[in-house]
């Protein structure tokens, strides 16, 4: 993989819907991609371990010669995006729960978030709801565990059917018309989401619009490489169990892909 690429991370594999979008908008770029698998979830952990894996994760990427990295993890974003900003130069694009869009769409202003404990908790998030929610009713919904069952690959179990019925019920009971999806593990059971919660219900799901936003940073910045036939890809994990990651990665791809180690983000072979 040469210099020039975008570097696309998450805690696991919440990101690769994020990644699928880039790929399909940017189709000549060059992309690496790193789940922090062997330290996820992040979710549920203190704020400075998550700041330490992200930066240690960006530093990489940074170092092997990335020209714009996406933080595809809101966990990781609320955390720590702006320490890498004030570190890095170059075009940084994280996610955050869609709190602002949620507001401007719904009708009878309940909106529910879906998101990790940590995210929840997060000053991010609780400037985000001062700001946009004046006169909605935003009620944020952490989900211990599920990021857990989607990052095994269970996106359609009984235990996974069990947690979505328990974290959706508030949302249901408030009748609320909007639910936003803050953590990006959460886009893979988007569908199981949309039956639960009804046909009246919208979903907000980032991915698509996280993509838009890296192609215009980097159109803006004149950095998008037309050299390219088709879009490169290189996929890195921090588990330890390399096929384990890779059957999960190419289900929930939809294709088969081939992960490599990290290396504890010596990034071996880019
Ligand atoms: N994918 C991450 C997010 O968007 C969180 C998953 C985890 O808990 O590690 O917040």
């Amino acid at each position: 993989m040469q210099s020039g690429f975008i570097g696309i991370f998450d805690s696991g594999v919440g990101g690769l819907a994020v990644y699928h979008a880039a790929r399909k908008l940017l189709p000549h770029q060059a992309f690496v991609y790193v789940a922090d698998s062997g330290f996820a979830p992040y979710g549920g952990r203190e704020s400075a371990y998550i700041t330490r894996r992200v930066t240690k994760i960006a530093d990489a990427l940074v170092d092997h010669g990335a020209k714009a990295l996406v933080v595809a993890c809101n966990t990781a974003t609320v955390t720590t995006v702006a320490a890498l900003r004030a570190k890095h130069s170059l075009p940084i694009i994280g996610i955050e729960p869609a709190i602002k869009p949620a507001t401007a769409i719904s009708r009878n202003g309940r909106i529910v978030v879906l998101t990790t404990q940590r995210t929840a908790e997060s000053e991010a998030v609780a400037q985000l709801c001062i700001r946009y929610g004046a006169h909605v009713q935003i009620m944020l919904q952490p989900c211990p565990g599920l990021a857990d069952q989607v990052e095994a690959g269970n996106i359609d179990g009984v235990e996974v059917k069990k947690m979505l019925r328990q974290y959706l019920a508030p949302a249901i009971s408030l009748t609320s018309d909007v639910v936003v999806l803050g953590c990006t593990h959460f886009t893979f059971l988007a569908n199981q989401i949309q039956n639960l919660a009804g046909p009246q219900v919208t979903i907000i799901e980032p991915s698509e619009a996280v993509a838009r936003q890296l192609a215009h940073r980097l159109s803006s910045n004149e950095m998008i490489s037309t050299n390219q036939p088709q879009a490169t890809e290189a996929f890195y994990t921090t588990a330890v169990s390399l096929s384990a990651v890779s059957t999960v990665m190419s289900k929930l791809l939809g294709r088969h892909i081939e992960v490599l180690a990290a290396d504890d983000l010596g990034l071996a072979k880019i």
